[in-house]
């Protein structure tokens, strides 16, 4: 079929807001973190989700890795997470010197199979670090259990998650002591590179202030209770310049139409797969019952490698891009150098090699949804015809 439509992988959404306020950010001469609209989406985070308090940093993975300051990890320390992440997620542990311990994934969500998680347990256990797969909440409350039960910690990698709800009716973000959101250009909120720590744990709000602020204590100077500052802790610069926070503002003052527009993109893909999923040819998502998505993916697991490959390159050539997924952590080469191999975790390695990422993004509901569904629905019928 000649067409010059073209479905990419990924979009990301302008309100139509972004470039007032980033000029307005730019005129208020206050440019740094923490200023005027850093505060806003501060103050909107913890009022519209129920954080105890939110710190704006660079990217994810910088609030990853000060989370893992925050927490004390040190060498030796061994935390818990899924294998099938992204490199951040093991690189926060990494670089404190510490083990990641990788845990198979179970297929209904490709989260952290919860099951498995009280068996990879040893004396040396820290921290669970769980992420939110396509933005379906991980079963935190199970997870909170065991962390209670064997006194452990848990950082939450919701990169992919504001803006979903648990099935116990709470937000991403605010179960556990720590969380970290990412808003990078291919996630549901964007600034182009941002992320935040979520600090639940009020006796962590301090100590965050510091690692935030290199290492200082100006966050004293700026309440008015010192009047100089000076350096009392390790720490870096965790902190999100306010004419990105400007920009992640109207992104977040938005996420009910955004997310009203992604979840049209998730119904016409569930409606289009469901009969392949119910004959057994491919695998679709099955969040638990009772959660709310923010629809930030769709993945589909195909039955062999082979169908997988043969649906990304048909779509290829009516320009529809979709992608494999991660590529497993512990069989990557540095999850080698670790000591990991391929065979210790079959399930991860098999459903990796076998999963597809479809197109996602909100304008794809008012544009080129139906190019896409027709072409997808084709590619399936002669893959399995
Ligand atoms: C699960 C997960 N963690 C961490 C990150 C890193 O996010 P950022 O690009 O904001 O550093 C990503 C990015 O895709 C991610 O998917």
């Amino acid at each position: 079929m000649a067409t010059n439509k073209q479905i990419l992988f990924n979009k990301p959404y302008l309100t139509g807001l972004e470039s007032e306020l980033v000029l307005d950010s730019i005129n208020s001469y206050g440019h740094c973190g923490n200023r005027g609209y850093g505060q806003k989406c501060i103050e909107l985070l913890k009022e519209r989700y129920g954080f105890h308090d939110v710190f704006l940093t660079p990217s994810c993975t910088s609030a990853l890795e000060m989370g893992a300051l925050l927490a004390d990890l040190k060498p030796g320390d061994e935390v818990i997470l899924p294998s099938y992440t992204f490199s951040s997620t093991a690189n926060a542990i990494v670089l404190r010197g510490a083990h990641p311990v990788f845990c198979e994934v179970e297929p209904n969500t490709m989260n952290i199979d919860v099951d498995r998680i009280e068996g990879l347990i040893t004396e040396r256990t820290k921290m669970i670090l769980p992420i939110d797969y396509a933005g379906i909440p991980c079963e935190i409350e199970r997870i909170m259990e065991i962390a209670k039960n064997h006194n452990l910690t848990v950082l939450q990698d919701a990169a992919q998650s504001t803006h979903s709800k648990h099935k116990n009716g709470k937000w991403c973000g605010a179960v556990p002591p720590l969380a970290a959101f990412s808003f990078h250009e291919t996630k549901n909120f964007t600034c182009g590179e941002g992320g935040a720590l979520i600090v639940n744990d009020p006796d962590l709000v301090q100590r965050a202030h510091f690692l935030q602020e290199k290492g200082t204590d100006r966050s004293l100077v700026l309440k008015g209770v010192k009047s100089k500052y000076s350096w009392v802790d390790m720490g870096s610069s965790f902190l999100l310049a306010d004419i990105l926070a400007a920009m992640l503002l109207t992104q977040l003052e938005h996420a009910d139409e955004m997310t009203a527009k992604r979840a049209k993109v998730t119904r016409a893909y569930n409606e289009l797969f469901a009969p392949f999923d119910t004959n057994g040819s491919v695998q679709i998502p099955h969040p638990p019952d009772g959660v709310e998505l923010n629809h930030h993916a769709f993945f589909v697991i195909f039955d062999t490698e082979d169908h997988q490959q043969q649906f990304i390159d048909k779509l290829r050539q009516v320009n529809i891009f979709a992608y494999i997924g991660y590529m497993p952590l512990h069989s990557s080469p540095f999850g080698r150098k670790l000591g990991y191999k391929a065979e210790d975790l079959p399930i991860t390695e098999d459903l990796a090699s076998r999963i597809v990422r479809l197109p996602f993004y909100a304008d794809l509901a008012e544009d080129g949804l139906d190019y896409t569904i027709e072409n997808m629905n084709t590619v399936m019928n002669e893959i399995y015809e």
